[in-house]
């Protein structure tokens, strides 16, 4: 299988947030300086051919220097070419300044990820964030007039002390927003993060699901259809990058605690600066078993509206999916929590919601 999508982890950030699990470490400029050296080195390795999708993020890479950002661009550019679809950075309200932007869109960056968490500042402060609204307001603005293609935001619902008509107030700013993507994740309590220091509890199921229910019924009247889980794209906007996780094709992954998948084989990075930095990076390469590699297949596909395409799953494993899963795969098709719709797998939007509870009969003994 080709190898034509590519992911660049820069984990620095100004702060840190108090839910976030990410790899990340605070923002130092010579250490990013060595760390870009580093990158650099890894990427000097990937034989040279033009990806279709590329895909910075982090930790914050709108918090690198207007140099240091160009450095990582110019390393990139051997990437980039006709069959380039998608090129997407990650950048937050607080450093995403006008020069920064135009700086990535003269580097064939064709689409932004803007992380605005919440268009409120009260909540902002509570999670640990360190712009203010305006300033998410300001970023999206920019990047509209610079001409980006495609710009989304990153949006979190069941935040501390977030009330229903907090969710309404975002949802309302978001119409007015020139912006075609949105990724509206539902805050998860992760260990190790300040939140679940503080004992902080989220959302109980039945909440959780009229909210999802609200994010979801008033964005498809605003024009955005979900695609996935927590995806919302107009048109044509979805996500080229992320779809190929989705879809389980091979991606290359580099920076601390990224994951590269070809074929049968993951390979995942160490989060640990000090070893990366020594040229120690590789911290585990894993080759799965073909029961593996299919569940986890089946396991991010069902996470797309469209399902699971049952001719490519034939296609690269020579066999159908009902002798692979045969007794769950029944189950749940009588259940009618699974459904087959034009040749793909695939939920129903009541049982999106339970994905998980019905993965847990898939998988491999
Ligand atoms: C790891 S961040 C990187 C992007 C950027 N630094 C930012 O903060 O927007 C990517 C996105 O993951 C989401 N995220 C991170 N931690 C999360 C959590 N514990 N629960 C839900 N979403 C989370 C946030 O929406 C965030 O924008
Ligand atoms: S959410 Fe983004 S800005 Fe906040 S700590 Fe995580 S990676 Fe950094």
């Amino acid at each position: 299988m080709k190898t034509d999508s590519l992911y660049i982890h820069i984990p620095f950030c100004d702060h840190i947030c108090s839910y976030c699990d990410f790899a990340k470490v605070f923002y130092k400029e010579d250490l990013a300086d060595q760390y870009l050296r580093r990158l650099q080195k890894e990427l000097a390795q990937i034989p040279r051919h033009p990806m279709k999708t590329i895909y910075i993020g982090g930790g914050t890479p709108s918090a690198l220097t207007y140099e240091q950002l160009e450095y990582l661009l110019k390393r990139v550019e051997r990437f980039i070419g006709k069959q380039t679809k998608e090129f997407t950075v990650e950048v937050n309200p607080e450093s995403a300044t006008l020069d920064k932007l135009k700086l990535l869109k003269q580097y064939h960056v064709n689409r932004l990820s803007i992380g605005v968490q919440t268009f409120q500042d009260h909540l902002l402060y509570f999670i640990g964030r360190k712009h203010y609204s305006y300033q998410a307001i300001e970023v999206i603005e920019n990047a509209y007039k610079l001409g980006f293609e495609n710009i989304s935001i990153d949006m979190m619902y069941g935040l501390p002390m977030q009330q229903e008509e907090d969710l309404m107030h975002d949802l309302e700013r978001i119409l007015e927003s020139p912006i075609n993507h949105i990724s509206y994740y539902a805050l998860i309590l992760e260990e190790g993060t300040i939140l679940h220091y503080k004992h902080y509890h989220p959302l109980d199921n039945e909440i959780d699901k009229r909210w999802n229910d609200i994010i979801d019924d008033r964005l498809n009247k605003m024009g955005f259809h979900k695609y996935e889980v927590s995806n919302y794209a107009k048109g044509t906007h979805e996500s080229l990058h992320n779809k190929a996780y989705w879809h389980y094709d091979n991606y290359i992954g580099v920076g601390i605690g990224a994951t590269s998948k070809i074929d049968d084989k993951l390979i995942n990075h160490s989060r640990n600066m000090k070893k990366y930095l020594n040229g120690e990076n590789i911290e585990e390469k894993e080759i799965q078993t073909s029961e593996d590699t299919m569940f986890n297949h089946l396991m991010m596909s069902l996470r797309l509206v469209e399902g699971l395409d049952l001719e490519d799953f034939y296609q690269r494993y020579q066999k159908h999916v009902e002798d692979v899963f045969g007794y769950p795969l029944q189950k749940h098709l009588n259940e009618g929590d699974l459904v087959i719709v034009d040749h793909h797998l695939r939920t129903t939007p009541e049982s999106m919601a339970y994905l998980n509870d019905i993965l847990v009969d898939f998988l491999p003994e």
